[in-house]
């Protein structure tokens, strides 16, 4: 059933309990197509995924995530990566598109230009935290089409991102030109849980 944003955004909780039942391969290609059509910045669309559903790599997982037991009690969990990497490449690849397409003005272009050439410098310096800090919250836009784009499915998630980085990405041979942003289960929610606390509007509006 399709929701519109709203109920989605309304409907959706963190959903630590699930159904044994399968996602299926089409519904998955559905949630990465979610992904996909996340904006970034120069639209250098630093998101990676692995889909991880062999029950042995999930209880590593759940191990490397200090002991989240739900981690290894869902169908699928996707490890959502940010290409550090590819994160340039993709950034300047993405300013000539918006360069040539005249999306974007000329001077405006300059600075990003400028900025990108700054950046590739200061990358070089910078700790990898650091770096992956500001390709993180690119992929974080994605991960978030996806928990809202399977409720569409009648499917659960829920953000982790309390776990040991570094053993996740030695979990798959992974070297640290990808980071790992967040681990999100993903099925058919056996719990439903209420609303959580929310702040009132007028308490996020600043003076
Ligand atoms: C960035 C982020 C990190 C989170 N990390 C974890 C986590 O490691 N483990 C967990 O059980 N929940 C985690 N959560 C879920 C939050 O606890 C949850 O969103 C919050 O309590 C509000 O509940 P709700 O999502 O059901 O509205 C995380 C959520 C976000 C957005």
């Amino acid at each position: 059933m399709l929701l519109t944003t709203k109920e989605a955004i309304e409907k959706r909780r963190s959903i630590r309990k699930f159904k044994p039942d399968p996602v299926s391969q089409e519904i998955l290609l559905a949630l990465l197509d979610a992904a996909r059509r996340a904006p970034s910045g120069c639209n250098a669309q630093p998101w990676r995924f692995k889909i991880v559903t062999d029950e042995a790599a999930k209880s590593k997982l759940a191990q490397a995530a200090y002991g989240q037991v739900f981690l290894s009690q869902v169908p699928v969990v996707l490890v959502c990566c940010a290409d550090i990497q590819g994160y340039m490449e993709g950034m300047r690849s993405g300013i000539e598109e918006l360069a040539h397409s005249g999306t974007i003005d000329g001077t405006v272009i300059r600075i990003l230009q400028e900025r990108a050439k700054q950046m590739d410098t200061q990358m070089a310096l910078m700790a990898r935290e650091h770096v992956a800090s500001r390709v993180a919250f690119n992929v974080a836009i994605a991960v978030e089409h996806i928990v809202l784009r399977a409720l569409d499915f009648g499917l659960g998630t829920c953000w982790v991102r309390l776990f040991d980085e570094a053993k996740v990405r030695e979990l798959f041979g992974w070297d640290d030109r990808l980071f790992v942003v967040a681990l999100l289960p993903v099925g058919f929610p056996d719990e439903s849980p209420p609303p959580r606390r929310r702040l009132r509007v007028e308490e996020l509006v600043i003076e």
